[in-house]
């Protein structure tokens, strides 16, 4: 069995994937470098060139266990490269005063942060982001966090989170794009364009940390940290592809990942981090293990502090975050001959290279300016900016009887554990959310709607039924107190109330801290309690809108039955209960569509679109069919799949039209599709393009996405959308790793999701 792997790993160095990269000519600037950091790296002892491979914790933000000691007398040791989760102008100014001005050789320390929707203005998480399918919206929320951040001090973020995940138990889906692989890596590239600007040594721009590398969103059984597994086919054509569009963007660093791959974690896979990130993309940043990621080796079984320490720099890993393996151990290893001066060095060098081009080396202050910061953070364009960006990612799952939007009259009852909370609006990793600005949904809907209707609020319900439960779900101050009542005093209160409204709206689903980075759920349905005051306000007979918080997709199928309205709303950042208040009211159309398949059930998880045939597939549509692949209990279909998402108006698609039947290679054809507006209200659809590859050396998905646009239409106007499509958007990694497009007959689909699409068909001919 390793003789096999280790066969296909050798072949995916000797194939097309493989090949090294050409050596691009070096440009006088990167010569100027060069010479600078020899210089410097020729008065370096070996202490201080380990030095600059240690990453600490500056500690303002708990995001791991362990801490980092001594930090201040570190630094002016030597001993540290950079920090992490310190920010502020004057305390990032503390930070780099000790090492400019007590360092033996006064190198500047990076600065690093999570940084992973928006900075101070908080965006909506990721998955929703995605949500948008905007590009150019995405890229400049991240272009917005980078000018916050970089006013703070920050010159580094930990972001894009890129991992492709098909598993909504694994929290951390809430931080990256979803399922699918040509969405997440345009977004992808324009999150690194977003963050790095086109020159690095602005002030008003930060280095990108594209994580964690790699294949951690394939985690068993969704339990976070856990182990992968995964076949070459799989790795290359599915989950690879969004962290090589990052560094093919030009993403400065990436971070290693926690999972073990195939037998080696990725902080000691050299085959990994050397030969597929540099060899085969010729990837030219530093690799940063994420937190503790090093002494984690530990426990995976590896060895010792100093054995998994060499290990993991001889595998590619330049910086240490928070183990202090390197700092420790590695002059020992190197007397001891486990590693070479050439492996500090080189490590080291890719270090001051970034360094480098943030031009902190020029002027190491660069981002501490109490000026800036006070000027360029939380500005009302920013915040205006994340109402806009909220609205657009929220996805409206059903609509029944055009509930949705609510007038500006009469009586609204919002009701539920998630009505009353600002702190919970944010989202997971919102380390440095401000909440001055930010609003309960309560809140949210009064300003909204001003005096033109009554607001009444009841809790109606505790967050889960089990107190430890929620505590857990609710840590780092993001508390949604307990009600200490019984359960049936809570939701007569919460009854009464709705009986006095002319519509209720049930603000229920996840708290932020339900998702996110450890925080797997092998549950992933509304929390019961919620649930038995969902049913008790559907009693009422009153119509009630379900505003569901979330950070992954739920299995809603109940809900889905029997509630009228829902509003799919994530976590939606600063601004997120005006922006649900503009949607609910209709001062914004919804045009959200899932970046991620929504299960009937968790039994159904992994859950995709784009998923293979198998010898045996269920027609479909059909439930249950002996001897064909599907269950006893629940058809294959998802509840919402993959692009789903509702709008206050309709939309009509045309059939798909093909400028030929026939593509050759080197030349293209374009995919015609007339979507017309059939309602009365303007709106955004997102317009989708999907092909299928019928027959290929090895299996290909039913559907896999190739392209989309966002477009606007008045009532009634209709619109022509146009894809082009060529030889390389039908390429694929084959068994032999070789990025191919073979001949042969192709399917195209264009619709507004995954699921309901217009089908036509032609041949990629040899010549
Ligand atoms: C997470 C990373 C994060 C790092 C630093 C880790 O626990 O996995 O995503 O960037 O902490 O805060």
């Amino acid at each position: 069995m390793k003789k096999a792997t280790t066969l296909l790993y050798i072949a995916a160095f000797c194939t097309g994937v493989a090949q090294a990269q050409p050596k691009p000519a070096v440009t006088a600037q990167q010569s100027k470098m060069n010479t600078f950091i020899s210089q410097l790296m020729a008065k370096m002892t070996v202490d201080e060139k380990i030095g600059q491979l240690n990453l600490v914790t500056g500690g303002e933000a708990k995001t791991g266990e362990a801490v980092s000691n001594g930090v201040e007398s570190k630094i002016a040791q030597g001993q540290v490269g950079g920090i992490f989760s310190l920010t502020t102008p004057g305390r990032v100014r503390q930070a780099q005063q000790i090492a400019v001005t007590k360092s033996r050789l006064k190198i500047p320390l990076i600065f690093g942060q999570d940084v992973i929707h928006g900075y101070k203005t908080t965006f909506p998480i990721p998955l929703a982001l995605a949500a948008s399918w905007d590009l150019p919206l995405i890229e400049k929320t991240a272009r917005v966090a980078a000018t916050e951040a970089s006013a703070d001090g920050i010159n580094w973020t930990f972001s894009p989170m890129v991992d492709v995940s098909r598993d909504a138990r694994w929290g951390r889906v809430s931080e990256g794009s979803g399922e699918d692989t040509y969405l997440g890596s345009q977004i992808a590239k324009v999150m690194v364009r977003g963050y790095q600007g086109d020159d690095l040594t602005e002030n008003n721009t930060i280095m990108s940390c594209v994580k964690h590398f790699a294949l951690y969103g394939a985690a068993e059984s969704g339990r976070d940290y856990n182990t992968t597994d995964m076949s070459l086919d799989r790795m290359y054509n599915d989950y690879l592809p969004p962290y090589k569009a990052a560094v093919d963007a030009g993403a400065g660093s990436v971070m290693a990942s926690f999972n073990d791959i195939n037998g080696v974690p990725a902080t000691a896979n050299k085959w990994l981090l050397t030969d597929v990130l540099r060899k085969q993309w010729g990837f030219k940043g530093f690799v940063t293990s994420d937190y503790t990621g090093v002494s984690e080796l530990i426990e995976h079984g590896l060895g010792d502090l100093q054995q998994v320490s060499a290990r993991s720099l001889k595998a590619g890993m330049e910086m240490d975050m928070v183990s202090e393996g390197y700092l420790t151990t590695l002059k020992k290893s190197l007397q001891d001959g486990k590693v070479t001066i050439a492996d500090i060095n080189n490590a080291c060098r890719l270090i001051l290279e970034a360094k480098y081009k943030l031009g902190l080396f020029d002027d190491p202050y660069k981002y501490c300016s109490e000026e800036r910061a006070k000027k360029e953070i939380l500005t009302p364009e920013h915040l205006k900016f994340a109402r806009d960006v909220a609205g657009q990612t929220f996805v409206l799952l059903k609509n029944g009887g055009n509930i949705l939007p609510l007038k500006k009259s009469g009586t609204v009852a919002v009701i539920g554990p998630l009505a009353n909370t600002k702190a919970n609006m944010p989202g997971t990793w919102s380390v440095n959310a401000d909440l001055s600005n930010t609003m309960s949904l309560i809140e949210g809907l009064k300003n909204v709607v001003g005096n033109k209707a009554n607001i009444l609020y009841s809790v109606g319900s505790n967050l889960t039924a089990d107190a430890t439960l929620q505590k857990n779900a609710t840590m780092f101050g993001r508390d949604i107190p307990r009600d200490n009542r019984p359960e049936e005093d809570i939701i007569k209160e919460a009854v009464a109330t709705a009986q006095k409204a002319d519509v209720v709206v049930a603000a229920l689903g996840e708290s932020s801290e339900m998702s996110g980075e450890s925080s797997s759920r092998t549950d992933i349905e509304v929390p019961e309690v919620q649930r038995r005051l969902l049913e008790a306000l559907l009693k009422t007979g009153k119509p009630v809108v379900l505003v569901l918080f979330t950070g992954r997709p739920l299995a809603i199928k109940w809900e889905s039955e029997n509630v009228p309205a829902i509003l799919n709303v994530w976590f939606g950042g600063t601004q997120a209960a005006n922006a649900i208040g503009d949607v609910l009211f209709g001062d914004v159309n919804p045009s959200g569509k899932l970046a991620m398949t929504f299960p009937q059930n968790v039994g159904q998880v992994p859950l995709y679109y784009s998923h293979k045939n198998t010898g045996r597939p269920l027609a479909q549509g059909a439930w249950f069919t002996k001897f064909r692949s599907n269950y006893l209990d629940v058809s294959n279909d998802p509840l919402y799949p993959f692009g789903f998402g509702l709008s206050y108006t309709t939309f009509s698609y045309g059939d798909v039209k093909l400028s030929s039947n026939s593509l050759r290679p080197g030349q293209s054809i374009t995919a015609k599709v007339t979507v017309t507006n059939t309602g009365k209200t303007e709106g955004k659809e997102v317009v989708q393009l999907y092909t299928r590859d019928l027959v290929g050396s090895s299996t290909r998905p039913v559907k896999e996405l190739k392209g989309f646009q966002k477009i606007s239409l008045k009532p009634g106007e209709s619109k022509e959308v146009t894809f082009t499509i060529s030889e390389n958007d039908l390429k694929f990694y084959n068994e032999a790793l070789k990025y191919v497009a073979e001949p042969g007959d192709f399917k195209v689909f264009i619709g507004p999701n995954s699921r309901d699409v217009k089908e036509s068909q032609f041949t990629l001919v040899n010549k």
